[in-house]
């Protein structure tokens, strides 16, 4: 047999058994016998020295036809073993129904505090933060409530020990709490700006209670607070009815009491009147606290009580969200149970 007789059947086996590769790693098999530098092809190129030099021409020719040709079926094997091999191994039905992702939601105390928060802007209100970690003197004293007051003792909270034993004694000169009203952030924010005021503060705070269906240590309040020339109660009863209806509905009836705060005079508790309400058996609910400043309150912050006014109010969010949707106990609001959560 010649060498040219070689080349077809060669051809012919190696293009059988590209052709046949099951994975990339056979094919890389039989490229490496066929055309690697020991390869069956290479070798005959090798060969091609040893021809009589009349033959090299038509022989080379054949030889390299041969070779582009298992290359580029080569080429062809690759990228399908490629392509099958990312295949899923179990072929998908796309008309089974997809998987949902679970999407998250905002917990409820924060939908309603978004609430809050819109209403009061749509009003004019700017939103104002301040520490949770707060000294005595912004959370009472500077609030006319002194270390003596008996409203004090009901507010009695967790007292933060500053520094380590080594490096500070146990009592510091400033104690610091964990606040427990929002009312020290109008402290805050009337030492840091001139009047006018016009901010509602929604936070977090706390108390020394047992948690129970209504009390938890820690809870959400919003504080409001309006200072400018000429305020009276007018302006306060007409925000807090605009506020409220705009949070329990259209039919929304609003009553002030009288009552005492230390940073308020005079000083009224309101209580509100609904659908919500009545749904509960009532015809009135309390909601919070409010009234106008105090004119020592406007003294510690060095405004003059003679030229300006303001009201302010307190009340709790979660307060708000239980009557809004019947919830009955504040605790379900913490234990993250996904679905009571899923409900709102
Ligand atoms: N700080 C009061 C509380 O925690 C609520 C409150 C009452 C806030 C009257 C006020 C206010 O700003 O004027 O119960």
């Amino acid at each position: 047999m010649s060498f040219l007789d070689h080349i077809d059947p060669l051809t012919e086996t190696a293009i059988a058994e590209l052709t046949a590769a099951a994975d990339s790693a056979e094919l890389d098999r039989a490229r490496v016998r066929y055309l690697g530098l020991n390869g069956e092809v290479t070798a005959l190129l090798k060969q091609l020295g040893t021809l009589p030099k009349e033959q090299r021409p038509e022989a080379g020719q054949k030889i390299n036809r041969a070779k582009n040709r298992l290359e580029s079926l080569l080429n062809e094997r690759r990228t399908e073993l490629e392509l099958a091999a990312s295949l899923p191994k179990v072929p998908s039905d796309f008309t089974l129904p997809g998987r949902r992702p679970t999407v998250g939601r905002l917990h409820p105390l924060t939908q309603i505090t978004e609430e809050i928060v819109r209403s009061f802007r749509k009003i004019g209100f700017a939103v104002a933060d301040g520490p949770e970690v707060e000294d005595d003197y912004h959370c009472f004293d500077a609030l006319n409530t002194p270390a003596d007051h008996p409203a004090r003792d009901t507010q009695d909270t967790f007292f933060i020990r500053q520094g380590t034993a080594a490096s500070q004694p146990a009592t510091s000169p400033t104690p610091m709490i964990l606040r427990t009203h929002t009312s020290s952030v109008q402290i805050r924010v009337m030492e840091k700006q001139p009047p006018p005021v016009r901010i509602i503060v929604p936070g977090r705070v706390y108390r020394r209670d047992n948690a129970d269906a209504t009390h938890n240590p820690t809870f959400h309040q919003v504080e409001g607070l309006y200072v400018d020339r000429g305020i009276t109660v007018g302006d306060l009863k007409g925000t807090v009815e605009f506020v409220f209806r705009d949070l329990m509905g259209p039919d929304t009836k609003i009553r002030f009491r009288p009552h005492y705060f230390s940073y308020t005079e005079p000083s009224f508790e309101i209580d509100f009147s609904s659908a919500l309400t009545r749904k509960m058996g009532r015809d009135w609910l309390e909601i919070a606290g409010c009234g106008m400043v105090h004119p020592k309150v406007f003294e510690n912050v060095g405004y003059d009580p003679e030229t300006w006014t303001g009201w302010a109010f307190g009340f709790g969010i979660e307060r708000i969200a239980m009557i809004r949707y019947g919830v009955t106990d504040i605790r379900l609001f913490y234990e993250n149970d996904q679905r009571f959560l899923r409900q709102f």
